[in-house]
């Protein structure tokens, strides 16, 4: 369950999400300044500057940074700060209580730099309206935009319980049906969103919620992005947005026109990571993450787990085709597949995908390389080596029963 967060988890946080320092080297600091509790305590923050991970103006940026988001955060009218619920690679969420309406929310305050930017500004309170008319159960409700101190604000409603890369983070690996269940109502406030006209572009275990009652809500819906998709995904090979594990190719290349094919791209990416315990492209650099994404071959995720239908396998696969073409064209038609798949019947819309892109390539006069190849292709590459190996043995066989023959 979630914990409000104090001064030194912030900190740690926030300074491996804006790259200063590696989680191993969080973690280092943090075992050491437990062994150190007792006999010569320390905070996490004079230990990262001692060993070098952080520099003293790094740190003294990151302090100012949370000091100045708190007393912003306290000087919005209306609401009572509770505490804080934990921090992103850009901003800070509160716990508040909406004292006209005594509820419990979250309050997300953003950095200043992007009260600099008022093409930024204008998208975030146009965003914020367009998420304010969306009412889905499995959306995290948009509340209120507004601004204090210098600091732009969201206010949401408040879920009490953790994020499905909590789970991750913990080493959990999904079982079929329960990330099915997951994926499911994620798909679900994407078809309401899409409806409405509203694209997320940041799915990713972070941005989906689970409440104590198993109801999965999707978070940041309408929360602008810093700039075009392009620069955001810059600023990610910087480290500073998190890493793109999830991100669609038609982002990282800046396409304008990014559509709800985007968001099934984001959706597949962390369907996989459930399922298989990995992220689908694997890099040290960000830039090398996006690289793959753009250009390498999905492992696909049934030869990662084995126990995984063949049927997800091929969902997954089609969510996370390189050419939104080749992606189901809608939520709608995705949602069709993953009830067949979950009531174990073959998803007929995938399939159907992997014949036509077979079709499309073959008719192009591509030669269908190994590289690209399709499951059906797989199956009979296999099915030939089979039947070669089999003839390999076969004709040993006779040949050491002539040689014995002659032998004897
Ligand atoms: N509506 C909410 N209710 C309760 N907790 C929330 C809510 N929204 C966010 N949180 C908590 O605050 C944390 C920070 O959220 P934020 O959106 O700033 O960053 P993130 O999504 O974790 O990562 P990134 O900065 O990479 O997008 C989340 O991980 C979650 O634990
Ligand atoms: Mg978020």
């Amino acid at each position: 369950m979630m914990n409000e967060t104090n001064y030194d988890t912030m900190f740690g946080k926030m300074a491996v999400e804006q790259g200063l320092c590696t989680n191993a080297e969080l973690h280092r600091c943090l075992e050491k300044r437990q062994s150190r509790r007792k006999v010569n305590p320390v905070g996490l923050e004079d230990l990262m500057i001692d060993l070098g991970y952080v520099t003293l103006s790094q740190a003294q940026r990151l302090k100012d940074t949370i000091k100045e988001s708190k007393a912003a955060v306290h000087r919005i009218p209306g609401y009572q700060i509770l505490g804080k619920l934990g921090a992103g690679a850009m901003a800070v969420v509160y716990k508040a209580k909406q004292l006209s309406l005594n509820r419990t929310v979250a309050i997300k305050v953003l950095p200043k730099r992007f009260t600099e930017n008022p093409e930024y500004v204008e998208r975030f309170y146009k965003e914020g309206q367009a998420a304010a008319k969306l009412n889905h159960n499995n959306i995290v409700q948009a509340h209120d935009v507004g601004e204090a101190g210098g600091y732009h604000y969201f206010v949401m409603e408040y879920v009490e319980g953790k994020t499905l890369y909590d789970d991750i983070a913990a080493g959990k690996v999904f079982a079929e049906d329960e990330a099915l269940d997951v994926i499911i109502q994620v798909a679900r406030a994407l078809a309401h969103a899409h409806s409405c006209g509203l694209i997320h572009r940041d799915v990713k275990p972070k941005n989906i919620m689970i409440n104590a009652a198993g109801v999965v809500k999707l978070a940041d819906m309408g929360l602008a992005r810093e700039t075009t998709d392009i620069e955001a995904a810059k600023s990610e090979a910087g480290k500073a947005y998190g890493t793109p594990y999830y991100i669609a190719p038609e982002q990282i290349r800046g396409e304008i026109d990014i559509d709800g094919r985007a968001d099934i791209y984001g959706l597949g990416a962390t369907f996989y990571h459930i399922v298989t315990g990995r992220v689908p492209f694997m890099a040290d650099d960000p830039a090398d993450v996006m690289r793959k994404h753009l250009r390498e071959q999905l492992i696909p995720p049934d030869h990662i787990n084995t126990s995984l239908s063949a049927g997800a396998s091929e969902v997954i696969e089609v969510m996370m085709a390189k050419r939104k073409e080749e992606r189901y064209n809608s939520v709608e038609e995705l949602m069709a597949d993953l009830d067949l798949v979950r009531m174990g019947q073959p998803p007929i819309r995938a399939r159907k995908r992997f014949d036509v892109s077979l079709l499309e390539q073959l008719e192009d006069g591509q030669a269908v390389e190994a590289e690209g190849e399709f499951p059906i292709q797989q199956a009979v590459t296999r099915y030939r080596t089979a039947i070669l190996i089999l003839g390999s043995v076969i004709a040993i066989l006779m040949l050491i029963i002539i040689l014995l023959i002659f032998s004897s």
